[in-house]
């Protein structure tokens, strides 16, 4: 049985990206009072509100305490998140992904904050030999950024059991999140923009390669059940139980776009893993969260916003 604990403030890390600009204007049309930290400004359209603030700061650096007063949940989404620049930038990965973490994670400890909600990735899996991907394998990380990642998770994990500690730490392994504003590196974005202007893009490998996608509105929906529930702390998954090939996404948003863009295959990328496909039994029986957005509905949306984007800049 869960308990419910609604948490009053709530800080978001890498509140400017794709994920955190979703999460920080659904949380601030729920009323909730909400600081929002990212080392680049917000967009336009960020969320707004008297109960909104965003801060502009690097978690290398900045003074986190006080962001922390009358905050009772953290979402820490603020990492740099590629897979394959990965093998070339590896110590802005460890700083932002690894050390930055580790700042917020003392300054939690000090301030005695029950709650945080750390972004993780299925990419900690790597190739795995099983069908799906559960929580209850061991991770084999198949890329620098996954190893960041996984680390990241384990150290928030670690700061919970310290003895003493009044933090309990819940990392969700999101699979590859689309929906609309998704980073300009992911496939989704770009076959999107290629589709609609009939132009090229590069697919790594032969196109079987298999993704476990989820929509963003259901990412933020899980956010939220990992925040709010009394579940003790642990690591679960966010995908959606299905996955498709790139060949097969590429079909599905030709016909939706009503037209194809040039496909050009390119070598398989280090750290690239063939398939991903999320056991998602324990975050619905735990967390009782499970996505609700089929493909079909969340390219919809993508390639809707993705137009009126472009008719409203003309091009
Ligand atoms: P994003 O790049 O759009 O957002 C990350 C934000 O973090 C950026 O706005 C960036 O400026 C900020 N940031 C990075 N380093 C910082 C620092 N040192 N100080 C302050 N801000 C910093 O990425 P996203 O796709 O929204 O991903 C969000 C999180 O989810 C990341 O932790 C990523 O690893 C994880 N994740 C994403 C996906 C996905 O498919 N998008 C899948 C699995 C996990
Ligand atoms: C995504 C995110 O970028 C990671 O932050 C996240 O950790 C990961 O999901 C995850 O699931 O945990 P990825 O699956 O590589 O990583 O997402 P995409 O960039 O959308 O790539 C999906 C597939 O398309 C991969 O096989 C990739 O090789 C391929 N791809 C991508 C292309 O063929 N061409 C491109 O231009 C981009």
């Amino acid at each position: 049985m869960l308990t419910p604990q609604v948490a009053e403030g709530v800080l978001v890390t890498g509140s400017a990206g794709f994920i955190g600009s979703h999460l920080m204007r659904h949380l601030a049309a729920s009323g909730r009072h909400v600081v929002g930290v990212d080392r680049r400004p917000a967009a336009a359209g960020a969320a707004s509100g008297a109960r909104v603030r965003h801060v502009v700061g690097d978690l290398r650096t900045l003074d986190l305490e006080p962001l922390l007063d009358g905050i009772s949940a953290v979402v820490h989404l603020a990492a740099i998140p590629g897979v394959r620049p990965s093998w070339q930038e590896f110590d802005s990965y460890v700083e932002c992904n690894v050390l930055a973490t580790r700042r917020l994670l003392e300054a939690c400890r000090a301030t005695g904050l029950p709650r945080i909600v750390v972004a993780s990735s299925s990419s900690v899996y790597g190739d795995s030999a099983h069908e799906r991907m559960s929580e209850s394998q061991a991770p084999a990380p198949a890329s620098p950024y996954a190893v960041t990642k996984l680390a990241a998770e384990q150290l928030a994990l670690a700061y919970a059991q310290r003895p003493g500690s009044r933090l309990s730490a819940v990392a969700l392994r999101f699979f590859t999140v689309y929906g609309p504003g998704q980073r300009p590196d992911m496939l989704i974005s770009r076959l999107i923009d290629a589709a609609l202007n009939g132009t090229e893009i590069s697919i790594y490998g032969d196109g079987s390669a298999r993704r476990d996608f989820v929509f963003v509105d259901d990412v933020v929906r899980a956010i939220g059940r990992a925040m709010d529930t009394g579940v003790g702390s642990g690591v679960f998954n966010v995908g959606t139980g299905r996955n498709v090939s790139v060949a097969e996404l590429i079909a599905q948003a030709s016909a939706l776009a009503e037209r194809s863009p040039v496909v050009v295959h390119r070598d398989r990328q280090p750290g690239d893993v063939g398939v991903t496909l999320a056991d998602v039994s324990r975050t619905a029986e735990v967390l009782g969260f499970r996505a609700s957005t089929d493909l079909a509905e969340g390219l919809r949306r993508s390639i809707e916003d993705r137009r009126s984007q472009m008719v409203a800049v003309g091009a």
